[in-house]
């Protein structure tokens, strides 16, 4: 496995592969991001990962500083899932003096975005500047960060960026808390207290495979739950139309559940999309 630092060593790599699976990722990788470096290798034969904690995504004040970062243990986990080369570049790479340019997708609608101004603006950015870097065939996300998938589709999509995008099912521990690299900020009360996060969507899922298709209904099986447990402190519970995010406040057969709920100083999020089939 070879590894990159700058976008010419990725430009001199990239005609070895006919078609290139990418997983884009901040680093501190953890058995969700393996997955989806398998999956990316099982659809293309090839691999390229990237360690990027992308600075122009984090609002003043967010955890930028305190990112978890070992590069030395990615590219261990990463060889072993199968990566034929990794593109970790320093900022100063992707956003060298005089760099001004912002990609806005314009999904305005959804709860994160409200939650985090300017956020899926850096995502579009550096997502668009490491698909034209690394010119994958398929990349692969995970649907744990539901609103990004939405904005990295779209931005694809409307650019006619030369890629498919593939969405991976959340991998999840075995208490359902969804994979991130995040919850290693949790102490181990609040990381028991967490799963409380998947218990909510899961009592909103099972009324809502029973028939319940009314988002205040399933509000409320979601408040029931968080609200048992008293480290959970819930930013956003959010119903919206899955690809435009545009917010579901009367039932439907097919709407994205969302949550952000902190526990101390971690935020996390996760999602359930909930969908009756049919038309
Ligand atoms: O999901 C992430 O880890 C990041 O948002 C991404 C897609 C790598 C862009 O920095």
């Amino acid at each position: 496995m070879q590894l990159c630092r700058t976008v010419a060593q990725v430009r001199a790599l990239r005609p070895r592969f006919e078609r290139l699976g990418f997983v884009p990722t901040m680093g501190s990788l953890h058995d969700g991001h393996l997955g989806l470096i398998r999956r990316a290798k099982a659809t293309c034969g090839a691999v390229a990962v990237s360690v990027f904690v992308n600075p122009i995504q984090f609002a003043p004040g967010e955890d930028l500083e305190r990112y978890p970062r070992d590069l030395e243990r990615d590219l261990e986990l990463a060889q072993g899932a199968g990566a034929d080369f990794v593109f970790a570049p320093e900022p100063s790479e992707l956003y060298p003096a005089g760099f001004s340019s912002r990609v806005d997708v314009g999904l305005t609608h959804g709860a994160e975005n409200a939650a985090r101004p300017g956020h899926f603006s850096g995502v579009a950015t550096v997502v668009a500047k490491l698909f034209n870097i690394v010119q994958p065939t398929v990349a692969v996300f995970g649907q744990k960060d539901a609103e990004q998938c939405a904005v990295i589709r779209r931005l694809a999509a409307d650019l006619d960026l030369p890629v498919k995008i593939d969405i991976a099912p959340t991998a999840r521990e075995p208490d359902g808390l969804a994979m991130s690299s995040r919850n290693s900020y949790l102490s181990p009360v609040e990381r028991a207290a967490a799963a409380a996060v998947s218990r909510a969507l899961g009592a909103a899922q099972a009324r809502f495979h029973s028939g319940e298709r009314d988002p205040d209904v399933l509000r409320i099986a979601v408040a029931a739950v968080l609200g048992a447990e008293p480290l959970a402190q819930t930013q956003y519970v959010a119903f919206a139309d899955p690809d435009s995010l545009a917010p579901l406040s009367t039932p439907a057969r097919r709407m994205l559940l969302s949550l952000a709920v902190r526990f101390g100083r971690t935020r996390l999020i996760d999602n359930v999309l909930l969908d009756a089939g049919g038309i």
